[in-house]
């Protein structure tokens, strides 16, 4: 029998069984993502810290490493918590599912151990079989590369598999698409070539259309879910909103990818194209906030799920911020001449991947929390209190804010001293980096990061005990037309 409040994985079907193990993971390697940060931020400011031990190149890939991966996690735990839901019948194929969870989780931590011990070393074909790739974001050496492709064709046939057994909903029918696409561009990422501009245009198909195509549909697919279970939003309106938040990302998201073809030595076409459709980009993040906060407005905020509804607004928010505004600042040609590679960048990058991604999957911690602990009331007056949850949302916030603006101060004065003022030259490179309007910056980046792993701690803190004093069960679902 469920006992409410009480965390008990009887109350969860297979697939979601199998989400949790992946959330579980996911939290982890976010905390890691956390502490590899802090540490390559105070290696800005202490250049000599874990010099020889934890160098800043090994430092920073394990952070971004770290930071896809478990997004990933996060997003195939999703996927595997909604499946059933949605298809309406068990996950196919489960066994094989587990299995691949349990290969994929080995194949990170072995892929980690070898990056932090064989730091330094020639780069040759047999390094990038065992240690790296060095491709930015994805370095993952190619044994690791074949593993995870084998461990995501198996998820991708257990959500496809299971949705033709059971019904195709509009959301299964997106999601199963995108992940042949999300899938897929992987391939790209493999492809290795010594002539370096055709290997970085390679390299974008993968970073490009995985963040600004791929994941953003899946997103979208994650809201559509995530406003049907928090407010009681009819299939019919999340549904059509989905299909045309992803016309619309496709139909700039796919060309926008020329803004990465400026100065890679592609032709000189891109300028336009790139400029022209990348500016577009912002275009369906507006959809996406409508949606959100108009389907929010309409039920009045009456959520069954508190916590949840607050991260799925604020991926809304973020998303269009983050992604929409930071992104469109550097995205024309003319703008981009002057801060392409500078801090700027870090700053949309840092609130991009914050405010489209890491909102979501924490919007889907809680919804699995909320289910685990047998359907526990999570709306207001939540019993032990909700100021966990609402500090924790603050403060990850606050630091992520923070550390966006002054990452973009930073940013702004090497845009104007070493490229407008000094001519891109190597004086004026360490000019730009030993001014202080650099140094401040690079200090303030790194206050927003404390405060940052304040309000991840909370976090975690919040998901393993919210709920766990109430005894009432969910608020109904009220459906509006
Ligand atoms: C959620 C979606 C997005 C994420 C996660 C994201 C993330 C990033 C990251 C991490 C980089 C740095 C890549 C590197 O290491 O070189 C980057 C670069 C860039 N992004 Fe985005 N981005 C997103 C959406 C957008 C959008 C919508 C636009 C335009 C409207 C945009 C414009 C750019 C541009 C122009 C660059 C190149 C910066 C440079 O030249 O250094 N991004 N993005
Ligand atoms: C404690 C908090 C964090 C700190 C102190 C921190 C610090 C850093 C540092 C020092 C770098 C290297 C920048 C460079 O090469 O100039 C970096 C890169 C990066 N970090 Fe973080 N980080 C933190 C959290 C996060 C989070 C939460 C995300 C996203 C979810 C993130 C995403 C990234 C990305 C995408 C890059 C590559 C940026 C680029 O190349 O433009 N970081 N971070
Ligand atoms: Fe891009």
């Amino acid at each position: 029998m469920t006992v409410i409040g009480k965390l008990d994985s009887s109350n969860l079907n297979g697939g979601q069984k199998l989400g949790l193990k992946y959330f579980s993971v996911a939290v982890v390697l976010f905390g890691a993502q956390v502490l590899f940060g802090l540490l390559a931020g105070l290696q800005f400011l202490y250049p000599d810290l874990l010099f020889g031990v934890l160098d800043f190149s090994v430092n920073r890939m394990v952070h971004i490493n770290a930071m896809v991966v478990w997004l990933l996690f996060g997003f195939i735990g999703s996927s595997y918590w909604l499946l059933e839901d949605e298809a309406g019948v068990p996950v196919v194929g489960l066994k094989l599912g587990n299995l691949g969870f349990w290969i994929l989780t080995l194949a990170v931590v072995v892929v980690v151990l070898v990056y932090l011990l064989i730091q330094i070393g020639d780069g040759t074909h047999t390094s990038i079989w065992l240690i790296n790739e060095g491709r930015e974001y994805i370095e993952a050496p190619r044994w690791a590369d074949i593993g995870i492709v084998v461990c995501v064709l198996v998820f991708f046939y257990n959500v496809a598999a299971t949705f033709t057994k059971g019904r195709f909903t509009g959301v299964g029918g997106v999601l199963v698409l995108d992940l042949v696409a999300l899938a897929g561009i992987y391939l790209a990422g493999m492809y290795f070539t010594p002539n370096i501009s055709m290997d970085q245009h390679w390299w974008w198909w993968v970073i490009h259309l995985w963040v600004e195509a791929t994941w953003e549909v899946l997103v979208g697919c994650l809201m559509a879910y995530g406003l049907m279970k928090t407010l009681g939003v009819r299939r019919k309106i999340v549904e059509t909103w989905l299909y045309i938040e992803v016309a619309l990302m496709f139909g700039s998201g796919i060309l926008g990818l020329g803004h990465h073809y400026f100065w890679i030595g592609t032709p000189e076409y891109w300028f336009a194209i790139g400029g022209f459709f990348s500016a577009l980009e912002p275009v369906p993040l507006v959809a996406m906030v409508v949606h959100a906060v108009f389907d929010a407005g309409h039920h009045k905020l009456k959520s069954t799920n508190h916590p949840a509804l607050a991260w799925i607004i604020a991926q809304a928010f973020g998303n269009f911020f983050g992604a929409g505004v930071w992104g469109f600042m550097h995205t024309l040609p003319q703008i981009n001449l002057y801060t392409h590679g500078t801090q700027w960048t870090a700053s949309h990058g840092h609130f991009a991947f914050f405010g489209a991604y890491v909102t979501m999957v924490i919007a889907f911690f809680y919804i699995a929390v909320q289910k685990w602990r047998g359907n526990v009331y999570m709306s207001g007056n939540i019993a032990g209190g909700a100021w966990k949850w609402k500090w924790a949302l603050a403060l990850l916030h606050i630091g992520m804010l923070a550390m966006t603006m002054a990452l973009l101060i930073s940013g702004y004065e090497q845009s104007h001293i070493e490229r407008a003022i000094g001519g891109s030259d190597w004086v004026a490179y360490f000019t730009a980096q030993a001014h202080p309007w650099f140094v401040q910056g690079m200090k303030w980046r790194q206050i927003g990061g404390w405060i940052f792993a304040a309000g991840f701690v909370l976090l975690v803190w919040d998901l393993l005990t919210i709920g766990k004093r109430e005894t009432r069960p969910a608020q109904a679902l009220v459906q509006i037309d």
